[in-house]
């Protein structure tokens, strides 16, 4: 069935099925008066309206924009949507000066959450991630890449990729899971990390790779949490079992993680605050994604990563929210499009690439998603203002009206929409 976005400002997108670096990072096509018009879940035109009306017949639906910006809808190459409980109470003691690590340290922090998580049934797991979704999606965003880790037994590990599958399969938001089980050192390992290490290389990456629960593996490599060797030898074990590789890298500390996952030609390495120039120069020179999480910053009043100096060296750069009950309690991108522009210095235009065609490059699906181009999926956000500079100009509040997710209308005018009634309008 046929839908026309219609009446829009302007439709404001990347170009290409690649992720864009140095200068063409900022170098969107905006289409004045633009329409897009999708068959079925694909993207069939975009252009002029009068253009489309020559060639086109009329759309059996039309989605009005009423003035608003199309703009594709956003990729989150990087959450961790599958928790229970929440952490409220520690970042009240960060608010007071304790440190994340601090807190970490003294048996909370990942771990607290770990707790919750083992003690969830999939239902609950399942349901807080939905609600999750539906904000992502309200938020403007339908892809996220997808992350366990706050299980860190074998058990809970599979219930939270499960969940992961199921809330794919019953929610439009796509999800890419992603297996984390190196995420922290389980507090009954605390004393022999390195058994941990054998646990996950031996048994439980193993077991995960078999049930076809994740294409891709990550690892906090963090001082305190895994080393550069513990890190070097889960991800050589990952990409003997075929898996892509995303990694938790120079978060809190200087280890050298851009370089590693450069040595591993991993999707990305994310996080970034403390990249020193040689990762950054590795960086720069691989196909390697860097994923910016500007929300982490922020949530944990921590530096940013320092984004400007790496567009420069002409690396790729993405943006994600890293929603997790910790450091990033979020699911909106627009929010950090705001820090990605405000506080880090990048373009609105390097923002909104960021967010959309070189955030699918890292989760590996820019051929498909990520902007509005003729034979992609049809996944779309409208904006209420009228042009994209209004993703972040009007901050704090959530500057999207509309979503479509393959061809189908997920969010009207604001809320979410059940997509089985809207194709009978
Ligand atoms: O990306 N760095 C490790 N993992 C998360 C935090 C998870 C948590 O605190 O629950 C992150 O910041
Ligand atoms: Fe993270």
């Amino acid at each position: 069935m046929s839908l026309l976005v219609r009446g829009a400002s302007q439709v404001a997108t990347p170009l290409g099925s690649t992720a864009r670096r140095g200068e063409e990072l900022g170098g969107i096509k905006v289409v004045r008066n633009g329409v897009v018009r999708c068959e079925g879940p694909e993207v069939v035109f975009v252009g002029e309206s009068s253009d489309h009306d020559r060639r086109f017949p009329p759309a059996e639906r039309i989605l009005n924009a009423d003035g608003g910006c199309i703009i594709p809808a956003f990729v989150d190459p990087h959450t961790h949507p599958v928790w229970a409980g929440s952490r409220e109470e520690e970042f009240n003691r960060r608010l007071a000066g304790e440190s994340y690590m601090d807190i970490a340290r003294s048996g909370g922090g990942i771990n607290a959450t770990v707790r919750a998580t083992r003690a969830a049934t999939f239902d609950e797991l399942l349901q807080g991630a939905m609600t999750r979704l539906d904000t992502f999606m309200e938020y403007g965003t339908t892809t996220i890449e997808a992350k366990s880790g706050y299980g860190l037994d074998l058990a809970t590990e599979v219930r939270m990729l499960e969940v992961i599958g199921a809330a794919d399969r019953n929610h439009p938001v796509d999800l890419h899971p992603t297996c984390l089980a190196a995420h922290e050192v389980p507090l009954e390992h605390r004393h022999e990390p390195d058994r941990w290490v054998t646990e996950l290389v031996e048994e439980i990456h193993p077991s995960i790779a078999r049930r076809g629960l994740a294409g891709a593996v990550d690892v906090f490599c963090e001082d305190g949490v895994f080393s550069v060797d513990q890190t070097r030898r889960i991800l050589a074990d990952a990409d003997a079992l075929g898996w892509r590789i995303h990694l938790h890298a120079d978060e809190l500390t200087p280890l050298g993680g851009a370089e590693l996952a450069v040595e591993f030609n991993a999707l990305s390495a994310d996080h970034l605050m403390c990249i020193t120039d040689g990762g950054i120069a590795a960086l720069a020179a691989s196909e390697t994604i860097g994923v910016l999480l500007p929300g982490t910053s922020f949530f944990l009043r921590s530096g940013y990563a320092p984004a400007r100096r790496m567009v420069e060296a002409g690396c790729a750069v993405a943006l994600a929210t890293d929603c997790n009950p910790g450091s990033s309690p979020t699911e909106s991108m627009p929010m950090i499009l705001a820090l990605a522009t405000l506080q880090m210095g990048l373009t609105i235009e390097e923002a909104l690439t960021g967010a959309t065609l070189n955030a699918a490059a890292a989760i590996d699906r820019a051929a498909e998603i990520g902007s509005l181009e003729v034979g992609k999926r049809a996944d779309i956000a409208v904006l209420n203002g009228p042009s994209y500079h209004h993703l972040v100009y009007h901050y704090g509040v959530n500057p999207i009206r509309h979503v479509v997710k393959n061809g189908e209308i997920v969010v009207l005018d604001g809320h979410r929409v059940d997509s089985k009634s809207v194709t009978r309008l």
